[in-house]
């Protein structure tokens, strides 16, 4: 067993540390606040490679390891959350299965620019389409049907809370088939977002990850070739799955990086303002603060890139993920309250960011699976 990065992931941090600091910092306050979408970041990392970056390269993509994605997705998220979940979906959500269980045709047209990030020169990104008004943690419980026409399906209904709503090119749909199979009876279908029958919902005014772009997106008899379907029919709950276990990773680190985010500006501030006669980092009270944000920062990283390891090992990776999503968000919301608290009444305005790193945090413990779904996956894995 050994603790070090490569020479590789070494650098792949500071790329994404380098970015952060002079392409995201700059106007993150701002982004927020109006409710921003960052595409210029977004493209300027599709240049870099960061968004398909566990992609093969014949692929297009950059061909790197899950942890150096890890690295990777802590670094932007200490500085802009909104530009590392549209980083996160589109690696983890929509190109890795699109990689895993496509056919070649498929990979050709939609996984090259996906993993890009880029169609002649303009933005090509995807998004996951899972969730429902109705279906949320119950993800089984599918409204949206998909009607088999013989050579190709007909989509209607709703959904949620869908991250790049606006913005992608390409939408991986899940929808019910045949009701009667439940689980079995769902598909998952690569949709162009430009199909006739397709209306993107206004964008939702957030709490937190105010610059990414979520949206509803409505169907109605909308038409998608049988060749769009990914795998034997019945297969899109499985494709889901699977898909979320590894999205969850790239959750879990987002949310280890806004949590260390938070730990980094809470001891810079602790070490230059003074209270009674000192710097406060002197007093106990907010040394004891600082030594348990960084002891659960470092458990979360370890259970990272413990998950990470497996994905690139080969193995079940289903719990080690779901443990690292859990652990990593409820240390994200504490840490990041708890630099509030170091920073007191500055902590509570925005020129600080710390309170914005508070906001941010409190939706890694709802997308991409609840920290109770996390639970019931661990819950099931260990009593199995
Ligand atoms: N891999 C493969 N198959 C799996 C699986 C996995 N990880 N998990 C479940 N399955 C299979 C089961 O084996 C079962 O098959 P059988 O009927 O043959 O046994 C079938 O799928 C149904 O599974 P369950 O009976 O376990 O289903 P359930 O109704 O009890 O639900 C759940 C399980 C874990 C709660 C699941 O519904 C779930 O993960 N819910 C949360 C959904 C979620 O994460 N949504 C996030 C939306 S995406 C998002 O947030 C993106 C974004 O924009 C940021």
């Amino acid at each position: 067993m050994h603790f070090e990065l490569s020479e590789e992931q070494l650098m792949i941090q500071k790329a994404a540390r380098d970015f952060a600091i002079n392409e995201c910092l700059p106007g993150v306050i701002e982004r927020d606040e109006k409710q921003q979408f960052p595409k210029e970041q977004i493209s300027k990392l599709a240049d870099l490679g960061f968004m398909g970056m566990m992609v093969e390269e014949k692929y297009g993509g950059a061909g790197l390891d899950t942890a150096s994605y890890v690295l990777a997705m802590e670094e932007i998220s200490k500085v802009d959350a909104s530009v590392s979940v549209c980083m996160s979906v589109n690696n983890s959500l929509v190109c890795w299965g699109v990689e895993k269980y496509a056919t070649e045709e498929q990979k050709q047209r939609y996984l090259v620019p996906l993993a890009q990030g880029k169609k002649d020169g303009e933005l090509y990104i995807g998004a996951f389409l899972l969730s429902e008004p109705e279906a949320g943690s119950d993800a089984t419980s599918q409204h949206t049907t998909a009607e088999d026409k013989g050579d190709h399906y007909i989509l209607n209904g709703t959904k949620n809370w869908i991250t790049n709503g606006n913005s992608a090119s390409v939408y991986l749909v899940i929808a019910q088939t045949d009701v009667s199979k439940g689980s079995k009876g769902i598909n998952v279908f690569i949709v162009e977002k430009n199909t006739p029958g397709i209306t993107v919902g206004a964008k939702e005014n957030k709490l937190g990850i105010r610059g990414s772009d979520t949206h509803s997106i409505m169907f109605q008899d909308v038409k998608v070739p049988k060749a769009n379907r990914i795998g034997e029919d019945g297969f899109g709950f499985t494709f889901a799955m699977k898909t979320l276990a590894g999205g969850r990773i790239g959750i879990a680190a987002q949310a280890l990086g806004i949590a260390s985010g938070a730990y980094e500006r809470a001891v810079a501030y602790s070490k230059q303002r003074k209270a009674f006669g000192k710097e406060i980092a002197q007093h106990q009270a907010i040394q004891f603060k600082l030594a348990d944000m960084a002891t659960r920062i470092e458990a979360a990283r370890l259970l990272c890139l413990r998950a990470a390891w497996e994905k690139d090992n080969g193995i079940d990776y289903t719990l080690s993920s779901s443990m690292a999503k859990v652990y990593a968000s409820e240390t994200a919301m504490w840490v990041t309250t708890e630099a509030v608290q170091v920073h007191g009444g500055y902590g509570f305005v925005k020129e600080y960011h710390v309170e914005r790193l508070m906001r941010d945090a409190k939706i890694t413990q709802i997308y991409e699976g609840t920290s109770e779904v996390q639970r019931i996956v661990i819950g099931r894995s260990i009593l199995k």
